[in-house]
C-alpha cells in the first residue's frame, strides 16, 4: 500500500469525527475517509454480534477504497472486535479504549479517584474488565455508562443545554465530585460534552480522552512502515454516513469542524 493511500476512519455514528478531527490536526496531508453508521447507532446498546457485523462490513468498505490503515474510532466497537478486524485485514487497525491508564498515572504515584464514562457495552465487555484489572487493586475506579449522551449527539441536539445540562446531572449527581481527580471520556462522543461537564465540575477535575494519543499512535505507526504522507499536499477528509440524508452530512461537517483545531489532550494512551 503507498503512503498516498488514504486511511480509513470508522464509528458507530458521530463521535468518531472529534478523532478524526485531532488525526487531522497532526497529520494534516493525510487523506482521511471518514465513514460513520448512523443508521445503526446507538453501538453501545446493541449486541456484540451486531456491532462486530456492522464493523466488517465498514471494514470492506474500506479495503475496496485502497486504505493504508484503519482506525476504530469507537471505544465499543474496539471492546468487541478490534482483533477479530486485525486477523480479517492486511492494513493497521488501531482502536481505542478509554484512557485509564492515563487517569491513573496522573497522580505520579498516588491513588487516584477516577470515574470512566463510557457506553454499557464497553463497560461490559471482557477488554474493559482487563482493563479494569490493571488498575482496581491501586485506584478507586466508579465506572458510568451514558448511553443517553450518545443520543443526543446522533439526534442533533448537543446545543440544547438544558437537556444536555439534565442529561450530565442524571448520570454525575450521584458521585462526590469534589473528591474525585479525573473523568475518562471512554466514548468518542462524548468529547462533544467537554465544555459543559467542565461547567458543572470543580476546576481541578481532569477530564480525560483518548484522541489525542490515538493520532499519535497512527502517526507513529504509519511512520515506521514508511507510509506517512507528508508531502505538502493538504490532506483531503471525506466523510460518509450510513444515513445518506443531506443534514447528516451537513451536521458531520459541522462537527467536524467545531473539533479541528481543539487542543488533543495529551495522553500516554497505546492500543
Ligand atoms: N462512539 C462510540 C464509542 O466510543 C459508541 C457510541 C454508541 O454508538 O453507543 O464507544
Amino acid at each position: 500500500m503507498g503512503s498516498g493511500a488514504p486511511i480509513g476512519i470508522f464509528d458507530s455514528g458521530l463521535g468518531g469525527l472529534s478523532v478524526t478531527a485531532c488525526i487531522h490536526d497532526l497529520l494534516p496531508f493525510e487523506d482521511l475517509h471518514y465513514f460513520g453508521d448512523s443508521a445503526n447507532a446507538p453501538y453501545g446498546t446493541k449486541s456484540p454480534e451486531a456491532v462486530a457485523q456492522r464493523c466488517m462490513a465498514i471494514g470492506d468498505r474500506f479495503m475496496d477504497q485502497g486504505v493504508k490503515a484503519m482506525v476504530i474510532a469507537c471505544n465499543t466497537a474496539t471492546s468487541v472486535c478490534v482483533e477479530e478486524m486485525r486477523q480479517r485485514y492486511p492494513v493497521p487497525i488501531i482502536g481505542m479504549e478509554p484512557a485509564l491508564k492515563l487517569a491513573c498515572q496522573r497522580g505520579d504515584g498516588r491513588p487516584q479517584r477516577v470515574i470512566v464514562a463510557a457506553t454499557p457495552l464497553t463497560l461490559k465487555e471482557d477488554r474493559f474488565s482487563r482493563l479494569m484489572d490493571r488498575f482496581k487493586a491501586t485506584h478507586a475506579i466508579f465506572t458510568q455508562p451514558c448511553p443517553d449522551l450518545v443520543r443526543i449527539v446522533e439526534s442533533g441536539h448537543l446545543d440544547d443545554h438544558d437537556l444536555v445540562d439534565a442529561t450530565l446531572h442524571r448520570y454525575l449527581d450521584r458521585y462526590d465530585l469534589d473528591t474525585m481527580d479525573s473523568i475518562v471520556l471512554g466514548c468518542t462522543h462524548f468529547v462533544f460534552f467537554r465544555g459543559r461537564i467542565a461547567k458543572i465540575c470543580p476546576p481541578g477535575l481532569a477530564l480525560i480522552d483518548g484522541n489525542g494519543g490515538t493520532a499519535r499512535h497512527l502517526r507513529n505507526l504509519l511512520a515506521e512502515s514508511g507510509q506517512l504522507k507528508d508531502d505538502g499536499a493538504p490532506g483531503r477528509i471525506l466523510i460518509a454516513n450510513s444515513d445518506p440524508s443531506a443534514r447528516m452530512l451537513e451536521y458531520s461537517r459541522h462537527l467536524l469542524e467545531s473539533g479541528r483545531g481543539r487542543a488533543c489532550p495529551s495522553s500516554a494512551h497505546k492500543l
